[in-house]
Formats: C-alpha cells, structure tokens, sequence
C-alpha cells in the first residue's frame, strides 16, 4: 500500500479484514507513524458495530499490517501495489517509474486515483498489468470500488480485482474505460457545483444545503438510487423537467470565494476542528468514531432494506 493518508492508512486496513498480508508507506514519516493508531481506532469502531470478521481483533491487525520507510521493502513479493498517493500526474508518474524498476512483470498494479487518467503516465510495459481501482472514503464501511481498465489492461487483471473485492465483501463496478470520476465522484462533482452556487451568491447556508439532502435527497437513494426514482416519478415528469427548463446548471468554476475564504483562516475540516462548520473543539479521533457509529447504523438498515433493484427483471431472474 504506497500512500498512508486519508484514503490509504484506511485501505490497508480494508484489505488486513479481508484476509490480506499488507505492507504500508509514505514519503512523509509523521503520515506513516500516525497510520497505526487510526486503523486501531477504525477498527474498534468496526468491531462494537459488528462490522469486523469474528475474532479480528487489534492483534490480528498488527500481525496483518507492517509499514516500511523504503519504497522497496514495502513492494518486496507483493501480488498486488495499491497506489493511493497524494493525486498529483507528476508525483503519480515518478512513483510508477520507480516501481516499474523494481517490481517483476506480474504484479498488478492498482491506482486509487479518484479523477486522474492515470493510464499515459504508466509505463507501457507495464500497463496490461495496471488498473484502476478507486474506492469512497471511509472504504472500510463504504462498499462501491469502480474498476476501471486502461487501453492496454489484460482483462484477466480486470477480473482478478473485481474478484478480490468482491471476495472483500465489496460491491465492484467495472468500467470499459476510463472517464474521469467515474460514475459516483461525477455525480458528487455535480452535486459540488450547485452547492458552490448556493453558497457563494448567498442563496442558501450549509445547514439549509445539508438540511435538504439528509431530508430531501437521503432517505429515497438507497432504496430507488436515481433512475429507479425516475422510473417511480414516471418518465413523463423528467420529460418535462427536460422540456421546461426549469433547472440551469451552473457554469464550471475553478474555485469558490466562500471555500477559498475557510481556507485562508485554516479552516480545513473536522480534522482542523472548523470547516464549514464548527465542530466544537471535539477531536478528530472522536468525530470519525462518531460519524462511523451513524455510518454503521445505516449500513445496517441498507443491509436490512434492501434495494429496489432486486425486484428488476434482470435481478429477479426472470
Ligand atoms: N480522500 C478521499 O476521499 C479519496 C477517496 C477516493 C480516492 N482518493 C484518492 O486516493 C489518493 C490519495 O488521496 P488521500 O485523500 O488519501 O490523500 P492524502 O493527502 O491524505 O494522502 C496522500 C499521501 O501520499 C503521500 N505521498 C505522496 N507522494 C508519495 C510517494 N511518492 N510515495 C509514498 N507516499 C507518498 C503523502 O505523504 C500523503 O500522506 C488520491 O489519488 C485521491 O484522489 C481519495
């Protein structure tokens, strides 16, 4: 696992409760340090929700997970490199030529990258071997990972990790390409657009903006996801809303004054204690335990629920 950030400190431990032997790094040593103790808290979390394998417990995650300093120890015998490295080409690239030096033909490599094609910037012969497979943060409750082939992939790759995951617990989506975002990170995209609208030109406040979507939006998604609400509204209706123009997207925008100003007063989000909001001095250790617990909670009622794609022809077998 090459990156020990937001997103990889969290994947190793994804693939250390799937049954997987994980090596960990970062370029940056205090990043490193600091992974073990988050992957503990993660994981407590996960067990007192019932989320973890029976029997996994703290001992089981260190015997799973070590990290290294060097580039090399941790690739050492490795089937598969997870690279979930800061999102920038030029550092993407300079990883994966110092990997294409030092790792045999066959080990797969996985990018976690969330908009970047980061196909051009591997090297040729390595790319029937490398892949895409992009995962939503926390990737240890959230189960969609997009896998996302290159021109060159060997389709055998592809398969290999959709089984992987899918032997993980995780649902799988397998592109034929790449498009940046994806599926799920375009529509959030989109979603960002709006927000940044309402929010800069002074039309509606963040808890106004979350009020609607906890209200509004999240209770009808799980269960219908977006076309399957189309089809319960009736088509007719997104025919109209089409036809009428009643709705005028805003144009794409590079930065939001409101975001830009948060962020001159260092107001970075719940891991600063003040984004948007003000968290109310509450830790981060304990913000991510207590948004988990609700996280979980609902997990369980999906679980539980269902969707309505089960009742589709193509779901029901018929
Ligand atoms: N944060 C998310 O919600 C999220 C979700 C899905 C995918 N992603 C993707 O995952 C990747 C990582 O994102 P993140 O949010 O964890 O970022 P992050 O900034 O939290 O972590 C990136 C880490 O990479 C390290 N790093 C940089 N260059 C390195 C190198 N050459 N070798 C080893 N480590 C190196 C940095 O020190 C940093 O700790 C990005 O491609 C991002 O697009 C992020």
């Amino acid at each position: 696992m090459l990156g020990a950030g937001t997103m990889g400190h969290a994947l190793a431990l994804v693939f250390a409760l799937g049954g997987h032997r994980v090596r960990l790094t970062d370029s940056s040593a205090a990043t490193l340090a600091r992974a073990p103790a988050l992957m503990r808290a993660a994981l407590e979390t996960l067990i007192e929700g019932g989320e973890a394998p029976d029997g996994f417990d703290a001992a089981r995650l260190d015997a799973a997970i070590s990290t290294h300093a060097s580039l090399p120890d941790t690739v050492r015998g490795a089937a598969i490199v997870v690279e979930a490295i800061v999102e920038r080409p030029d550092a993407k690239q300079a990883l994966y030529a110092e990997l294409d030096a030092m790792l045999p033909e066959a080990t797969i490599i996985a990018s976690n990258t969330s908009y970047l094609d980061v196909f051009p910037l591997i090297p040729e012969r390595r790319q029937a071997q490398a892949l895409i497979a992009h995962w939503y943060t926390p990737p240890y409750l959230v189960d969609l990972v997009d896998i996302v082939p290159g021109p060159n992939t060997d389709p055998m790759v592809v398969a290999t990790l959709r089984d992987l995951v899918a032997a993980m617990g995780k649902q799988p989506v397998v592109f034929g390409k790449f498009i940046s975002g994806y599926v799920a990170n375009r529509l959030q995209s989109a979603l960002s657009l709006e927000v940044n609208r309402l929010i800069d030109e002074g039309i509606a406040t963040p808890e106004q903006i979350d009020l609607s979507v906890i209200h509004g939006l999240a209770l009808r998604l799980p269960v219908l996801g977006h076309l399957m609400k189309a089809d319960f509204t009736g088509l007719p209706m997104a025919r109209n809303a089409l036809a009428n123009r009643t709705y005028t997207p805003p144009a794409a925008r590079e930065t939001s004054p409101t975001l830009e100003g948060l962020l001159a007063e260092g107001r970075t989000g719940a891991m600063s204690g003040r984004g948007y909001y003000d968290w109310g001095g509450k830790s981060p250790e304990d913000l991510f335990r207590a948004r988990d617990r609700k996280l979980i909670a609902i997990r369980r009622a999906m679980r539980e629920a269902g969707s309505m794609l089960e009742f589709t022809a193509a779901r029901a077998g018929r």
